[in-house]
């Protein structure tokens, strides 16, 4: 009975793995379909929310400023969903130490729903 329960345990984890592996797959298709040239609808949307908000007085494409350039953004993080979602929630609540000393103030008005948008349009950006 032991054996049995040794198995079963064993099996469980490899297929725990191998589940890891499907999502990593899931995430790279969902990859390919986010990422679109900068025509995509979705970029000229997010960026145009992006020029609307204050986020030009300390960001800018192709080089730093206060904040680091949206291309050295786009270079270091996968446009997965759960990028979107974790770059949206630190520019809404606001962002310090992750590129250096500077701080990304909040935005507190700014709805998750914007934040996606504007993240997912500078992650576009991505070569
Ligand atoms: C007051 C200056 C300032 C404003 C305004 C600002 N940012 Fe930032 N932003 C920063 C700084 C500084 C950082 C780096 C923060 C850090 O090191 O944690 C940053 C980082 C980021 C990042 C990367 C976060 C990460 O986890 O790597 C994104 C995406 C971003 N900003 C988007 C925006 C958007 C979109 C707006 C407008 C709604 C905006 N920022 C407005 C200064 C600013």
């Amino acid at each position: 009975m032991k054996k049995v329960l040794v198995v079963f345990a064993t099996a469980g984890l490899l297929a725990a793995c191998g589940g890891g592996e499907k999502k990593d797959n899931a995430a790279a298709e969902e990859k390919e379909e986010v990422k679109k040239a900068p025509e995509d609808p979705a970029y000229t949307e997010g960026m145009a929310l992006v020029l609307g908000s204050d986020c030009t007085t300390c960001h800018k494409i192709e080089e730093p400023f206060t904040g680091p350039a949206y291309k050295d953004v786009a270079a270091k993080y996968e446009n997965t969903p759960e990028n979107i979602a974790l770059l949206s929630s630190r520019v809404i609540k606001g962002s310090k130490g992750i590129w250096g000393e500077a701080q990304m103030t909040p935005h507190a008005s700014l709805s998750p729903e914007d934040a996606a948008k504007m993240v997912k349009a500078i992650l576009m950006l991505k070569k």
